[in-house]
């Protein structure tokens, strides 16, 4: 079944004491104002700094539906890579999913397709879930090859999956142009791409799974504009940047559907 889910991504934000007091917050709002007889409650989760990481996953799990993720993990499993962090050590923390390729890793750390193949690897080896994400840049957009971008990005990082293996992968749809800038893509637009990437899916490893993949929008939403967004058919949720950062912003989000 596709899942609803409203993630935040903290990015490099937050120190140690106001993360955990960010993450204790929402979860104890969700507890107390009633959300839980919401007719849609999505799926929450938090991808703090890795620094984070395990206490954030300790506060999660005194919270139903509420998991969190890195938001990053290297290729391989072990060895002489001074600064990284891998899958397994991921995991070890209890944490259930894992951020791969967001734009900023893209464009300030020279992820590419084959690197993030491996990172999608790494992750599902690791049981952890690879919430993937993909986007097109501005002029990308304008030149109107933004297709045939997300259609590389998404077949070349996740199509030598088996079909077992793509069930258990989340995708996010994030326009480049609308990260960080307060440019929102409009319902339209976000529908648009959500139902070309479910229709590259659906030829590739068919109905079911298509209509079982869980498809997010991330890029400038926030509480004004989750509810236009979250009605589209085919997007099922979202991934949040500034908007997550502050508690009653990131429930308005959650209460959008
Ligand atoms: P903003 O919500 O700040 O635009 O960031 C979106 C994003 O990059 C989430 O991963």
């Amino acid at each position: 079944m596709r899942k609803k889910i409203v993630a935040g991504n903290w990015k490099m934000n937050l120190t140690y004491s106001e993360g955990l007091s960010l993450a204790e917050e929402v979860c104890k709002i969700l507890n107390e104002k009633g959300i839980q007889d919401l007719e849609v409650l999505p799926e929450v989760l938090f991808f703090p700094p890795y620094l984070h990481l395990s206490q954030v996953v300790s506060i999660c799990k005194e919270q139903e539906g509420v998991s969190a993720g890195a938001q990053n993990c290297h290729t391989e499993a072990k060895g002489a890579y001074t600064g990284e962090i891998s899958a397994p050590m991921i995991k070890s923390t209890g944490a259930t999913h894992v951020l791969v390729g967001h734009s900023e890793r893209r464009a300030y750390f020279s992820e590419d397709d084959q690197m993030l193949a491996g990172k999608v690897k790494a992750a599902l080896e690791n049981d952890l879930t690879p919430v993937f994400c993909c986007g097109e840049k501005l002029p990308e957009r304008e030149k109107e090859i933004h297709f045939e971008v997300v259609s590389s990005q998404v077949e070349n990082a996740l199509f030598w999956l088996d079909n077992n293996s793509f069930n258990k992968v989340v995708i996010a749809y994030e326009p480049v142009w609308a990260i960080g800038t307060g440019v929102t893509a409009s319902p339209e637009q976000a529908q648009e791409m959500h139902a070309f990437i479910r229709k590259l899916i659906k030829e590739k490893y068919g109905e079911e799974t298509a209509e079982n993949t869980t498809i997010l929008y991330g890029g400038s939403c926030n509480p004004k504009n989750a509810q236009s967004l979250f009605s589209q058919k085919d997007v099922d949720g979202g991934l949040i940047g500034g908007a997550s950062l502050k508690a009653m912003d990131f429930i308005g989000i959650i209460k959008s559907f």
